[in-house]
């Protein structure tokens, strides 16, 4: 199996079935250690024993199933189920599964000598690196980073999973950073309608925020997708193993850090946070960071990042790209004043492919370390020119409701901005109004970026910081895309963005800057675009 098809499906299929029992997760209260396996014939054993697949994409279709389903309260087959995965079916005890080596000491906690909770946390990281064919774990280090952020309905099993472990007493292994939260009722969604939307959408939300801190998370301000940012902190040195889960964080942790760590699904990564370890297989292993790809950018100029990146994710999917042509831009070196460029360029792989890794020649500590060898002998060639990247932006759909729409929001800031990112659309979005002799922009515009990072520019430039208030544009520390998703959002908003990853994952329609600080001036979308 394909590791993104399984990756898909472990959000679904990984932390309620394979920690819990279906009785343990019945239960509202109670430890895991004194609840009672469910009846037969309950809600949750109908559930499990027909799930419905019709009306789904093929990919789907295996989401609503795992192996897990096929085991009773005890752990162990049952043989009332109907609905035999084929993992089971075709199980041949005289060939067991892949096991990785464990040290008496992980072993000791698999046989729940450090508790039952522990215990099971144990055995999913270990059920989950089998999969994988991980050879054994490894100690972790830096911090941990959640993207267990969002509090919705659906997210209920997991979040009683995790209560569990915090009523068990379990902790991450040092202070962890987790994702902005889903919404921001001061700078967002100020409009009553819009907070109903939030509080019918996110209506677990005060239980996942009040879980992250029985659990080891630091305090609000810190919330940011890109925790690697200098005012929050979390940038472990290269070559540390971490086990993070954030899609943009790894791919930006793996490749500009050095970082050693896997696309976890959400939840996982929360697993190996409280175990301290974490399977070793694929982008921790010097084998999988090799790449399969030689990427030749040959743009007649700076190439608009956001498409570059869309345009290699689509290209290698999954596999590692080795990235030539693009030093050029990162004149210097990479330093805080051009990271955005790969933040951008990384999350758009990441979102429009599955790239956890990718390495720039010059650029980055793995290509600077080993360049060219880095790739694989039989590796393919991809050419990226102008002409490549006006095809794929031609490609984009406009997936507003209403196709005809003035554009009613900016949103910019997807993963979060930097400090010098802020900075920059603050002076030119003044300057540009200034010009015009316009007070305001036409529509809001809205930052998106942690707490601390707001408040660094409130620090060095406060004058800067007022004039954007009052131009009309707005700060906020919530993930953009979380608002995209709510129930009621396609009617009622029609963004544009310079993010890709949004533009992926969301309705928005994506604008390069200058087109970008255009629509702000009008309030509408050039014809010529
Ligand atoms: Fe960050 Fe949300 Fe985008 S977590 S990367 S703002 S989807």
């Amino acid at each position: 199996m394909k590791r993104r098809t399984l990756v898909k499906m472990i959000p679904l299929t990984l932390v309620a079935p394979a920690v819990m029992t279906p009785g343990q997760l019945l239960a509202k209260e109670g430890t895991a250690e004194n609840v009672a396996p469910p009846p037969p014939g309950s809600v949750t054993r109908r559930n499990l024993a027909a799930p419905k697949t019709e009306g789904l994409p093929d990919y789907a279709k295996k989401m609503v199933s795992s192996d897990m389903l096929g085991l009773g309260p005890d752990g162990k087959p049952d043989p009332n189920y109907k609905g035999e995965p084929d993992a089971i079916k075709d199980f041949d005890p005289s060939n067991p599964p892949h096991q990785m080596t464990l040290t008496p000491e992980e072993q000791d906690i698999m046989d729940g000598k450090h508790g039952e909770v522990l215990a099971k946390v144990m055995k999913t990281v270990v059920a989950h690196g089998n999969t994988f064919g991980a050879d054994r774990l490894v100690k972790l280090g830096g911090a941990p980073h959640s993207s267990l952020y969002f509090g919705p309905p659906y997210m209920g099993s997991m979040i009683e999973v995790f209560t569990q472990c915090a009523d068990a007493g379990l902790k991450s292994y040092a202070p962890y950073t987790v994702n902005p939260r889903p919404f921001d009722l001061y700078n967002v969604q100020t409009d009553p309608k819009e907070a109903a939307m939030v509080f019918e959408g996110y209506s677990l939300q005060a239980e996942v925020d009040y879980l992250h801190f029985r659990l080891g998370a630091q305090g609000l301000p810190t919330r940011s997708c890109a925790c690697y940012l200098p005012e929050i902190g979390n940038k472990p040195e290269p070559g540390t193993y971490v086990a993070w889960a954030e899609s943009s964080a790894v791919n930006y942790g793996n490749s500009v850090l050095g970082l050693r760590c896997n696309r976890n699904a959400t939840g996982m990564e929360l697993l190996c946070a409280l175990l301290g370890k974490a399977p070793h297989f694929g982008l921790m292993t010097d084998e999988g960071r090799q790449a399969k790809w030689l990427i030749d950018v040959k743009t007649s100029g700076e190439p608009d990042w956001g498409t570059l990146g869309a345009a290699i994710g689509v290209k290698v999917t999954e596999d590692v790209p080795y990235i030539a042509g693009i030093d050029k831009y990162f004149d210097g070196g990479l330093n805080d004043d051009n990271m955005h460029k790969l933040k951008a360029m990384g999350s758009s792989t990441a979102a429009n492919g599955a790239v956890g890794l990718y390495h720039v020649e010059n650029i980055t500590p793995d290509a600077i370390e080993k360049g060219r060898k880095l790739l694989v002998r039989d590796y393919q060639n991809y050419v990226v020119d102008d002409a490549e990247l006006d095809r794929i932006r031609a490609d984009y759909p406009n997936l507003w409701s209403d196709k005809n729409a003035k554009p009613n929001r900016v949103f910019i800031g997807c993963p979060h901005n930097t400090y010098h990112e802020i900075y920059s659309w603050g002076k030119s979005v003044t300057e540009m109004l200034k010009k015009a002799g316009q007070e305001r922009v036409a529509l809001p515009v809205h930052l998106f970026c942690a707490t601390v990072v707001r408040d660094h520019l409130l620090d060095e430039h406060p004058v800067l910081v007022r004039d954007m208030k009052r131009a009309g544009m707005t700060f906020s520390n919530m993930c953009t895309v979380s608002f995209t998703g709510l129930a009621g959002y396609q009617e009622m908003e029609f963004a544009v963005t310079n993010s890709n990853k949004t533009r992926k994952y969301s309705s928005s329609r994506y604008f390069s800057d200058d087109i970008l600080l255009e629509i702000m001036r009008t309030g509408e979308i050039p014809a010529s675009t």
